[in-house]
């Protein structure tokens, strides 16, 4: 199929771009690239072996998106575009909700105009209510939720849903992330957080390489097995073909899966992992914890192993070991 990845030049979407081209998909992207670098796609497409046109623009645009999606003969669209730091989101509540809710509705009614009827949301667990072990799909949702970036995320979920009752055709797939980690094995891509990195393990790799002084552990008094916070940290390649499984699994209506491991690894697991790929000891400092964290989050894999027959096969060593390359043959990521 013709595949529009909007926000496509990310770091889910650059990964995801090659494991749809390995299905023999073809890909589109178009990116504003506020957030990420057309090197991405440059280098995306070399491990591919195929072009991937790159349309710099804005997904919020819903002429600009009809445009791409004839002139490039679209069959499906997956949407990534959007800002995504929670805490960022806190700070600049409006820019979340203008970016992610209007280009949300402007690919969908781009697509409507253009009988594109194929459409995967890039969500994430963060419109759980309450975080917690082995979530199913299943637990309330809310947009009475911890911060502005999650709840843009359920108001998504909400459009799409209404968008389905509304047009029966539209066959879509909700993807509700986990903590992605990780990047591909040649090292050429990963994810490349612009300034300090929020994320764990983006963190750690750069503690590792000696950019950072040391990683703050945010509290060991949590009530999990060694006191530290417990993700279902997920390979991005893994989530990658969790996405291809979705688009070649759509019918009508609304499917919505999470993609974890449903394994959990504590913030100790992660440090351990980096430790010994790197062969020596990190620098730690335990901190208090930070607000909004949850002590445990991590998914109940089953629906998509039963409805899209995926299941994450790689490990977090295999992430950690794979982070590390991208961080050693990439010192300043995409910026060179
Ligand atoms: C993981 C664990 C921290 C950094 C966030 C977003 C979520 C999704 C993924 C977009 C926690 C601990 C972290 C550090 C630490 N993004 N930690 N020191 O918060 O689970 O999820 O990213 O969809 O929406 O909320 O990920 O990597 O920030 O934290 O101790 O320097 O690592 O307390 O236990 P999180 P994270």
């Amino acid at each position: 199929m013709g595949v529009l990845l909007t926000g496509g030049a990310g770091f889910i979407g650059s990964h995801t771009a090659i494991a749809l081209a390995a299905h023999g998909h073809e890909v589109v992207i178009l990116d504003d690239l506020s957030n990420a670098s057309e090197e991405a796609v440059t280098r995306a497409s070399r491990i591919a072996g195929v072009e991937m046109p790159l349309i710099a623009g804005d997904a919020s645009d819903a002429e600009l998106v009809g445009r791409v999606l004839a002139e490039h003969r679209i069959d499906a669209v997956i949407h990534f575009a959007g800002l995504k730091a929670v805490g960022e989101s806190v700070a600049t509540p409006l820019a979340y909700y203008r970016v992610n809710l209007l280009s949300a509705i402007a690919t969908l009614e781009a697509m409507a105009a253009h009988g594109v009827d194929r459409f995967v949301f890039s969500s994430s667990a963060t419109v759980y209510e309450q975080p917690g072990e082995l979530l199913r799909e299943d637990a309330p949702v809310g947009i009475a939720l911890a911060n502005p970036y999650g709840r843009t995320k359920a108001m998504i979920e909400a459009i799409v849903a209404d968008a389905s009752a509304a047009d029966p055709r539209l066959r879509a797939a909700v993807l509700r992330y986990f903590n992605p980690v990780g990047a591909h094995e040649s090292g050429d891509i990963g994810e490349d957080p612009k300034g300090i990195p929020n994320n764990l393990m983006p963190f750690m790799a750069q503690v590792a390489a000696g950019e950072r002084e040391r990683l703050r552990i945010f509290g060991d008094d949590y009530d999990t097995a060694d006191g530290t916070g417990v993700r279902d940290y997920i390979h991005v390649m893994d989530l990658a073909e969790g996405h291809v499984a979705a688009l070649e699994a759509l019918e009508p209506g609304v499917l919505t899966v999470n993609l974890g491991t449903g394994v959990g690894g504590s913030v100790l697991d992660v440090l351990r992992a980096f430790e010994r790929v790197v062969g020596r000891e990190l620098p730690v400092e335990v901190v208090e914890r930070r607000p909004g964290d949850a002590p445990v989050s991590t998914a109940d894999p089953t629906l998509a192993r039963e409805r899209l027959g995926w299941q994450a096969k790689r490990t977090l060593d295999d992430a950690v070991r794979d982070a590390w390359r991208w961080q050693q043959q990439n010192p300043r990521g995409y910026r060179g």
